[in-house]
């Protein structure tokens, strides 16, 4: 959980920021990438903490092998190409509103091939936004979409300032939590989801990650954590917050939300590349969630058919590791 006097990109949970921008930079160079951030690089150098990691596949030691910026990393990879797709998809689909919540050194504003009119926000904590803002002067680069910059604690309040800048309260939104219910006490959680309910329309949206309760000794004795602590001094598993998970996706749905949860394996073998399970599985837990909101109508019995049959896909009950099936969502097969 984020600490009060740890606010910069430089530390506590700021520097997982820097980590993914990393990972995204790595990405970028492989001749088989499934995403492009040819900005993240920036980010990563202009970083005392981080201004000698690796930015390009040649310079990770051990290549694929590390940990690190060889599994992980190709899982950051995938985890922006499946998002840069549901994002664009939401785009297609007319939501001209995108927030992006714990942005981050998130790009998508400048990298994505957004409509005309497309309002992008990203809310995240002040140091963290100071650092990006620096970072960008100096690029001199061009939005492809409106940019708003909020910065806010996600675990206070925040939709006041977001209102302020502009937020439509009768439009829908694209929501997208990438990599920070992970680190968020459970009461700041089911604030934030509840939070999301409220602001968002019909024909909304939302996308996050969550780990599927605590992790086995085992599990957490996994290579990768050991190597993102020494290799840069980023210890995960003191930053994931320990308390038991609260049940989002039931909250989502019982507020009217379908939701679709799937395993990263899913899209790692749907793109063919990115990370398959092995044992004692760092990733075995993780799951991404979409959520649509439907509305206020009144259910078809088909519908209550498919939220039944959903019911068996809802948090805690997936089997780890077993692809959600029919619920697989499509890539819109573009790059960025
Ligand atoms: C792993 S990074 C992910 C960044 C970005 N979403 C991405 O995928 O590149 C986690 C981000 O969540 C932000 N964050 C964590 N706790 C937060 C809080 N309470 N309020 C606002 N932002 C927070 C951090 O500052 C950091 O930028």
């Amino acid at each position: 959980m984020p600490d009060a006097q740890h606010t910069g990109v430089e530390d506590g949970v700021g520097l997982t920021a820097l980590m993914v921008a990393a990972a995204r930079a790595i990405e970028t160079h492989r001749p088989d990438a499934l995403a492009s951030d040819t900005y993240a690089e920036h980010f990563v150098r202009a970083a005392e903490a981080s201004a000698a990691w690796p930015v390009r596949p040649a310079e990770v030691p051990d290549g694929d092998a590390n940990p690190l910026w060889g599994r992980l990393g190709r899982y950051f990879g995938l985890r922006t190409r499946v998002l840069d797709d549901f994002l664009i998809r939401s785009a297609h689909a007319g939501v001209r509103q995108v927030v992006l919540l714990g942005a981050g050194l998130d790009m998508r504003a400048f990298r994505l091939d957004w409509p005309p009119g497309q309002v992008v926000y990203e809310i995240d904590r002040d140091g963290v936004l100071a650092f990006k803002r620096d970072v960008l002067d100096g690029l001199a680069l061009i939005p492809a979409a409106t940019r708003c910059p909020i910065a806010a604690d996600l675990r206070d309040t925040w939709v006041r300032s977001l209102v302020s800048a502009g937020f439509d309260l009768t439009a829908p939104t694209a929501w997208l939590a990438e990599g920070l219910l992970l680190y968020l006490p459970s009461a700041a959680e089911r604030r934030l989801i509840e939070t999301v309910d409220r602001l968002s329309a019909d024909g909304s949206a939302l996308a996050f990650e969550v780990k599927l309760g605590t992790e086995s000794p085992e599990v957490r004795a996994n290579p990768v954590y050991a190597a993102t602590r020494q290799q840069i001094g980023v210890d995960l598993l003191a930053l994931f917050d320990r308390e038991p998970r609260p049940d989002s996706v039931g909250s989502l749905r019982a507020r009217g939300w379908s939701t679709a949860i799937h395993t990263p394996f899913d899209f790692a073998r749907q793109h063919g590349r990115g990370p398959l399970p092995e044992p004692n599985d760092a990733l075995a837990s993780n799951r991404w969630v979409f959520a649509t909101k439907r509305g206020t109508r009144e259910r078809s019995t088909s519908d209550h058919r498919a939220a039944t049959e959903n019911d068996r896909h809802s948090q805690g009950a997936v089997p780890r590791g077993e692809p959600t099936g029919a619920a697989v969502s499509r890539a819109s097969g573009r790059r960025a």
